[in-house]
């Protein structure tokens, strides 16, 4: 797996990131590529259902969170993170407009979670994060402290990180 090295200086490496992605994220959705046909692999996969929890990492746009939304609604809630302000920022649009006030979307570094307000251990069913964890400076520090926001942990690696 290739990881961009981590930086001494992290906060450049995010500042990089989120400048990348602010300018992408007005013509992300128009974008042809992998990317829309991995978000609806993602979706045909996961085990949503009304009521589940789901949180989205690196949602940018919600290619993936929105329709999660919709998916767990009325009773399910949706979390959508992303550092790059401009992302979450049309989604949070797209998600008025279609009337999910179950979806919140918070502008955060994915690898650092345990200081975001609402998002705590054991309270998701499904945790999607797709294409963007070769970004990440340290893939398996942030998996493990993802495996701990799950309800259940069926993988038995996931188990081994999360802990007891
Ligand atoms: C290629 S896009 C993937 C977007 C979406 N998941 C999809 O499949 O369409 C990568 C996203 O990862 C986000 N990202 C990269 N590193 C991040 C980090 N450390 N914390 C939060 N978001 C990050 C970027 O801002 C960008 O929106």
């Amino acid at each position: 797996m290739y990881c961009l090295n981590p930086s001494p200086i992290m906060t450049d490496r995010l500042e990089t990131i989120r400048t990348l992605y602010d300018a992408r994220a007005p013509t992300y959705d128009t974008e042809v590529g992998f990317h829309p046909h991995q978000g609806a692999d993602y979706l045909k996969w996961m085990p949503l259902s009304p009521g589940k929890n789901a949180l989205d990492l690196a949602c940018e746009t919600g290619a993936i969170t929105i329709p999660s939304s919709k998916e767990v609604a009325p009773s399910g809630t949706v979390f959508g993170v992303d550092i790059s302000p401009a992302s979450p920022s049309i989604a949070r649009d797209k998600a008025t407009n279609h009337s999910l006030e179950n979806a919140t979307f918070v502008d955060h570094d994915i690898g650092a979670l345990h200081d975001v307000e609402k998002i705590e251990e054991g309270m998701f069913d499904v945790i999607t994060c797709a294409s963007a964890f070769v970004l990440l400076a340290d893939p398996g520090s942030a998996v493990k402290s993802w495996a701990k926001l799950l309800k259940e942990v069926f993988c038995r690696e996931l188990k081994k990180m999360a802990g007891p």
